[in-house]
């Protein structure tokens, strides 16, 4: 990291400008839940929709869960549900499900956001397939 970049990610506003670029042009999907136990949704960038078909304005409050049908893997999820508890990360794929129920292959990784100690909120980094 440069003095430079440490110097633009010091500053709030800067950081803020930088973070909003990034995730609004991601290639890949980004998906953003609050800290609560359930995780609503709080943000999803234009290529989630891309990818789930999912408007991000309609799925704000909801769960990523509504990504999950039948032949989600149970055991896969169970994997990623003991991450969140334990303040982990996960990286993982398991089969997810379009607003049109296309069935389709996610591979995504799970971070929390923490503030010193606290985690404030949970990002997911997501994309179709079975190999980053
Ligand atoms: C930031 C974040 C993103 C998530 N993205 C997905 C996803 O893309 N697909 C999926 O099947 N589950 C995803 N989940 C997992 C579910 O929201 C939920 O945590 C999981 O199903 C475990 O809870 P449960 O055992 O109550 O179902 C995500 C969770 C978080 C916190």
């Amino acid at each position: 990291m440069s003095a430079k970049f440490e110097k633009l990610m010091n500053g709030a506003d800067g950081a803020l400008a930088l973070l909003q670029v990034l995730a609004e042009n991601s290639f890949d999907s980004v998906l953003i839940t609050d800290a609560s136990a359930e995780g609503k949704i709080i943000y999803a960038n234009k290529s989630f929709k891309k990818l789930t078909g999912h408007d991000p304005t309609e799925i704000i409050g909801m769960t990523p869960r509504i990504l999950q049908g039948p032949g989600t893997d149970s055991t896969m999820i169970a994997r990623l549900s003991d991450a969140l508890k334990s303040g982990g990360k996960f990286e993982g794929k398991a089969i997810n499900y379009k607003k049109d129920d296309t069935p389709f292959i996610m591979y995504w990784r799970v971070l929390p956001i923490k503030v010193g100690k606290t985690i404030t909120a949970w990002v997911a980094i997501q994309r179709e397939g079975s190999v980053i």
